[in-house]
């Protein structure tokens, strides 16, 4: 017997944006899993073709770099129908507020905020009425910490972006925010593995869920952030508690 996200994705067209990595890669496994036709976009093909042998072959990988709008555009008119467009891609830069250098702030609020916001734009001609979109916004708009100043106020903005465009859109489209709490995943590959756990040692156990996200967990969310019809303008906390912590 079907689940019901078998039913409502069954040949359902799922972009993702930043699918070749982490959440997005995950996300893009599960929606191939549960019926979807999938395509994957980032800026790196190798990574993307890594990535597809990992999904599955059935998945389709297209190059896009979302800060770059006339290559945006191209891309979008190429896609054909759209029924769910998921955009996890992004960059975080981390310094102070007196540390981190404006250009890199300005090519943060580029990568996650601006970025984000031409590509649904653009792909919103072909996004079939009653299609879905899904930003990624993270807990540092609500929950701070020293060094994630500009990080926050960048995902504060996404959040903003997703209530304003749920409430313009109304019926044509929902639009829903999925913001996690810190994650393994990819993004954290630079860092020293032994770094990397202790970090996750620590703030994983500062949680009540005791342990910090796997992507998977936020696939989950994000299957359902698409799938269901009563679900808009809606920012969901998908943290283990994060923004309960003591
Ligand atoms: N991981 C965490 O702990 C955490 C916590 C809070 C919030 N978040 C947010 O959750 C989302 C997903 O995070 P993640 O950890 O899954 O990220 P990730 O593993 O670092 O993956 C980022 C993806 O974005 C793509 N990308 C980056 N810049 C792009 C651009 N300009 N155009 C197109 N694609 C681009 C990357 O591929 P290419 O390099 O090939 O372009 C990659 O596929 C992000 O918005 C992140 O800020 C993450």
């Amino acid at each position: 017997m079907n689940t019901v996200f078998e039913t409502a994705l069954a040949n359902k067209h799922v972009v993702i944006v930043g699918g070749s990595s982490g959440m997005g890669k995950a996300t893009a496994k599960l929606a191939l899993t549960l019926g979807a036709k999938v395509t994957i976009a980032s800026r790196n093909t190798a990574k993307l073709e890594a990535a597809a042998t990992e999904i599955g072959s059935a998945v389709q990988v297209s190059t896009l770099d979302m800060t770059d709008e006339v290559g945006v555009k191209a891309w979008a008119g190429k896609l054909g129908r759209v029924d769910h467009l998921v955009i996890s891609a992004s960059s975080a830069a981390h310094g102070t507020f007196t540390d981190l250098p404006t250009d890199q702030l300005r090519s943060m609020f580029e990568a996650k905020f601006t970025g984000p916001y031409v590509t649904a734009r653009q792909v919103l001609p072909s996004l079939t009425d009653g299609g879905s979109i899904t930003f990624f916004s993270g807990v540092l708009s609500r929950r701070p910490s020293v060094g994630a100043t500009g990080l926050g106020a960048v995902n504060a903005a996404v959040e903003a972006l997703t209530k304003g465009l749920a409430l313009e859109l109304g019926g044509r489209a929902r639009v829903n925010c999925i913001s996690p709490g810190m994650v393994d995943t990819e993004a954290y590959k630079e860092m020293p593995q032994q770094a990397r756990d202790a970090m996750y040692d620590e703030v994983g156990g500062s949680l009540p869920v005791g342990r910090v996200g796997q992507a998977e967990d936020i696939a989950q969310a994000v299957i359902m952030a698409m799938t269901n019809d009563y679900l808009s303008g809606a920012v969901l906390d998908v943290d283990g508690g994060h923004l309960v912590r003591a």
